[in-house]
């Protein structure tokens, strides 16, 4: 949450840093700031809104200077204006700050105390007073570690200073930050993904360490300010298009992308010629492991949920779920034979980060499903099973949701395998199976028309339900998820036969209610509460799979049927009609799809 851009250069950086802030808007988009240093003075500018506010203002294009430093901000502290944009600035330092800083109120009142004067509602505005304080007297790093060793919380930070006409000074504790190497330049950002267009040379600052850039040096420093090395990772240039090409919307892009996700995943982890997966460089023989504990946060949460059904049907291993918030602060009992998996598309999120930061503690065994390689998640988990899906831009996820199910089934399958739960011939014919999903799924892609049409009930309704049992049950949980998230409509997701004990309340006249019952194990069950809400006045739409025998019952509203696979891989196709729904709910309301109110894609604040 919140992006950060620095960059210091032998020319002008004005224009290249509204340009990396458009890449870091998917991160948060209230507001938007910069901050240029030319001959020793600071000049900043702030809009509220998006870049294009920001862009929109004439003076940005006069705004001279060769080091500054940019930001989109997610607002924690203070109502998002021009005000409480970033960047902060005193008449000798500005600072761009993601994260939170706990003490703020206690450090604001020392530093009132000392005479300063605070402009905006911000945490942040306290490390700009720090610094100007300390800078009177100390050389600027006694004067940054003393700063940085009096916050507490999270932060990653980008400074310019009035005296120091071509420095750039980075600083990490809890929230992400990479420095990049250019061409008589060098950049902060708060993810290599700003950084891409620029370089493909970056060091990522670890917690504690922070960084003195100039255009051509860059020396990093411990939290005691005594100067360590880094090493220059190269990153990986199989570049993918940051482009909405035809599509109206990154979302929509995405969501076609589904088959070519799998297709990917699939042809990185099962060997075609022995019908094997392959989960490359597994530390432990499968003995070591008797449980497994999966840990997410949002929509990955979802994926960890999906995982605990189909593992427990794959594999007599003990599994459990839980949301990365709650795990940080829970009584955890860690056993060195259970291992704990976290499930993270940005590899970034703070909460899942700290979940798995206080696993390392203890020592326990790590396993990270990430789409982002060079993430914090995956740089610090024992074990990385990338999710190979390319970008996801939009900030509801789609593709990456797909992308984790799958690597989450294929680790499934191959666990059950190894620990001989099931015998070949299964696991054979489950992974030939697993070879036809993209196929099956872009069929799916297919029906449209009647996703269109039954979005008008959903936007009029005052609030909806998702209603599924077993392998049903997270879809249903995601894809109401999805809905309250673009279209902004009450959507809530059950299991269906939790209705009777209070959710039936709910139920009125005309509300528009999804129920997932594919012909699997729980059909049946589904089916006789899908007649429960209809007889008290919903309108259901039943989401099926195609199949020769007719659905019995009456008074169904609508009903789509997505393709058929085995069971195990239905909750793949059911996802797609619910994707859809609330692209096109968002889509007639004409909300903003790729970035919905209050939301930001990666969420690096707890
Ligand atoms: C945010 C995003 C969600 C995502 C969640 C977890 O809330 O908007 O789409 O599911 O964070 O993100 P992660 O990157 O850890 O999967």
């Amino acid at each position: 949450m919140c992006g950060i851009i620095g960059i210091t250069s032998n020319k002008s950086v004005s224009a290249a840093i509204i340009n990396s802030l458009r890449k870091l808007e998917y991160r948060g988009y209230d507001s938007a700031g910069i901050a240029t240093l030319s001959n020793n003075e600071i000049f900043e500018l702030k809009a509220e809104g998006r870049v294009d506010n920001l862009e929109k203002n004439l003076s940005i294009s006069n705004m001279k200077g060769n080091v500054g430093i940019g930001h989109v901000r997610w607002a924690t502290h203070g109502i998002p204006n021009n005000i409480n944009a970033h960047p902060h600035s005193s008449d000798t330092v500005s600072v761009v700050h993601n994260g939170i800083i706990e003490n703020s109120t206690i450090l604001k009142k020392f530093l009132v105390s000392k005479g300063h004067n605070f402009k905006s509602q911000t945490d942040t505005e306290v490390i700009v007073h720090l610094l100007t304080e300390y800078l009177k007297t100390d050389e600027l790093i006694v004067a940054i570690t003393k700063t940085l060793k009096q916050l507490h919380g999270s932060f990653a930070l980008g400074i310019i200073f009035k005296k120091q006409p071509d420095l750039l000074v980075g600083a990490r504790r809890g929230s992400p930050l990479a420095v990049g190497y250019g061409p008589n330049e060098n950049y902060l950002g708060s993810d290599s993904y700003a950084l891409k267009s620029m370089t493909n040379k970056i060091t990522y600052l670890d917690d504690g360490e922070f960084c003195l850039l100039k255009k051509d040096q860059v020396e990093f420093f411990n939290a005691y300010g005594k100067k360590i090395n880094k090493k220059v990772l190269e990153l990986s240039s199989n570049e993918a298009i940051y482009d909405k090409g035809d599509f109206k919307h990154f979302m929509a892009k995405e969501i076609e992308e589904q088959p070519i996700t799998l297709k990917n995943g699939i042809r990185e982890y099962v060997d075609n010629i022995n019908n094997d997966i392959n989960i490359y460089n597994f530390p432990w023989q499968i003995s070591e492991i008797s449980s497994i504990m999966l840990i997410g946060c949002g929509t990955a949460y979802h994926a960890c949920l999906m995982a605990k059904y189909w593992f427990e049907n794959l594999t007599s291993l003990d599994i459990t779920v839980d949301i990365a918030s709650e795990f940080r602060y829970r009584k955890n009992k860690f056993k060195p034979s259970t291992l704990y998996v976290f499930v993270s598309q940005s590899g970034e999120t703070a909460d899942t980060y700290a979940a798995l930061d206080l696993c390392n503690k203890n020592n326990a065994k790590t396993c990270a499903i990430v789409n982002v390689i060079e993430s914090s998640i995956a740089r610090d988990s024992n074990f990385v099973l990338p999710i190979h899906c390319g970008p996801e831009i939009g900030v509801a996820s789609t593709k990456a949701f797909l992308g984790q199910m799958l690597i989450l089934y294929m680790m499934g399958l191959k666990l059950g395998f190894m620990n001989k739960d099931i015998n070949k011939i299964d696991y054979v014919n489950k992974i030939k199976d697993l070879k036809k999903l993209p196929e099956l799924i872009s069929q799916t892609l297919l029906t449209d028309d009647k996703i269109q049409t039954v979005t008008a009930t959903f936007n009029k309704a005052k609030g909806s339900m998702f209603l599924g049992r077993g392998f049903s049950y997270p879809i249903a949980l995601e894809g109401a998820l999805k809905l309250k998230e673009l279209s902004y409509i009450h959507a809530e997701g059950y299991p269906a036969g939790e209705m009777k004990h209070g959710p039936l309340a709910l139920i009125e006249n005309g509300m528009p209610v999804v129920v997932l019952a594919p012909r699997d194990d729980y059909y049946k069950k589904t089916i006789s509460n899908m007649q429960e809400v209809i007889a008290r006045g919903a309108k259901v739409l039943l989401i099926t799979n195609k199949s020769k025998d007719e659905v019995f019952s009456e008074n169904i509203w609508e009903t789509i049927e997505v393709e058929t696979s085995n069971n195990d891989l239905l909750p793949f196709l059911l996802t797609i009609p619910l994707q859809k729904l609330a692209y096109y709910s968002a889509l007639k309301k004409g909300y903003d799809i790729d970035k919905p109110r209050n939301l930001a894609k990666s969420v690096t604040v707890e």
